[in-house]
């Protein structure tokens, strides 16, 4: 298949100041003159963060780690995981259409996802809230048919099974993952006989669809509100400028990874202070109420403003915000939470009033003009 970068994109990219933290201490893994092992952990959060990559972020993450773009480059195209065109801003759906599924019903599955979704992969749905693709044997073929969608699993799935998650979706749900037919794992259908321990209650689901439910980042989009990534490595168990895991707030029960990292950095201090607590994970912020701001028809007498000196706005921006009414800094620097959400429902590439803090510099601006 012929990868390519898609043929619209954003003006820049940049990583929220969590994944910027982040990004810095994986670096720190590599020896001297190494920093480029780093290329695919930096380009994967930053599709985390994005739900696909944007030309900007790959030469800035080529740019962090001292490689020419067209290395970096080399690397996003090479590997399918890498999403090169805007994906689902609810979710990617990935069905596997290898001989264990496709024997027990991808087909179907697929044709669900031509359905609802749309009849090519790698299409947006006509909410924009899905995209999907037919991808190789995810190693789940015990469970087929199967889809990854978000970082899970959705097992034993059926046409109708796979159409009501989707809607479920759509509607803010999250599925449980893990095998959608009553199966606890990978037993026989006639059930298990051995390993039963989960018959006493202790477990609700497997291990596997355990963990997904405890930590709830299935299809959620990497933002930085997630429990922070201890880095041992380093001193103080994070990165200088990373956020700290707050104090006192119960761990995920089943965070294993945090709880390891978590030890080191216990080991490596002396016996009278505290260990590091991984942080819980942080409910995410509430949607705010779109609000319409005041909007004008043209630009006032003196002319429009040249919007373009904000930062993160480029020509075609412009022309996006002044379809909308707006002109002048100083109706930008007037916008509320809610009006920002209006504004930024509209634009192509969400987040970016507040990740470039398009308010505070047109406040400044405003002052200057
Ligand atoms: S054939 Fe589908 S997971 Fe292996």
């Amino acid at each position: 298949m012929l990868r390519r970068l898609h043929h619209e994109q954003p003006e820049s990219f940049a990583f929220t100041p969590a994944n910027q933290a982040w990004a810095e201490a994986q670096i720190t893994k590599y020896p001297e003159g190494r920093q480029a092992s780093a290329i695919i952990p930096l380009l994967w959060r930053a599709q985390e963060q994005e739900g696909w990559l944007s030309r900007p972020a790959i030469e800035t993450v080529a740019d962090m780690l001292g490689m020419a773009y067209i290395r970096a480059l080399e690397v996003a195209s090479f590997y399918f995981m890498f999403q090169l065109k805007p994906t689902g801003s609810v979710a990617h759906i990935q069905i596997c259409g290898t001989l264990s599924c496709m024997i027990c019903g991808a087909e179907d599955l697929v044709a669900v996802c031509k359905d609802v979704i749309n009849e090519k992969p790698f299409e947006l749905s006509a909410d924009g809230k899905f995209t999907w693709e037919e991808v190789e044997c995810l190693g789940a073929c015990t469970n087929a048919p199967m889809a990854q969608i978000g970082k899970d699993y959705y097992e034993d799935l059926t046409a109708d099974g796979l159409r009501k998650m989707l809607a479920d979706m759509a509607a803010g749900q999250v599925p449980v993952p893990g095998p959608q037919n009553g199966r606890y794992a990978a037993e026989p259908l006639s059930g298990l006989t051995s390993l039963t321990d989960h018959e006493s209650g202790k477990q609700q689901y497997n291990a596997s669809a355990q963990l997904a439910t405890d930590i709830g980042d299935s299809i959620k989009r990497i933002d930085g509100t997630e429990v922070p990534l201890l880095t041992p490595w380093l001193k103080s168990g994070a990165s200088a400028s990373a956020p700290k895991p707050p104090a006192e707030k119960a761990r995920p029960k089943s965070a294993v990874q945090q709880d390891k990292a978590a030890k080191a950095v216990s080991k490596a201090k002396p016996k009278t202070e505290p260990a590091a607590k991984p942080a819980a994970k942080e409910e995410p912020a509430a949607a705010v109420e779109e609000k319409q701001p005041e909007v004008l028809t043209a630009a006032r007498d003196g002319g429009a403003d040249d919007l373009k000196q904000i930062s993160g706005v480029g020509p075609k921006l412009e022309g996006v915000l002044n379809e909308l009414g707006f002109y002048h800094f100083d109706q930008i620097a007037k916008w509320t939470d809610a009006e920002v959400a209006w504004v930024d429902a509209r634009l192509k590439f969400k987040g970016r009033i507040e990740r470039d803090g398009w308010i505070a510099q047109a406040a400044e601006l405003a002052k200057k003009s």
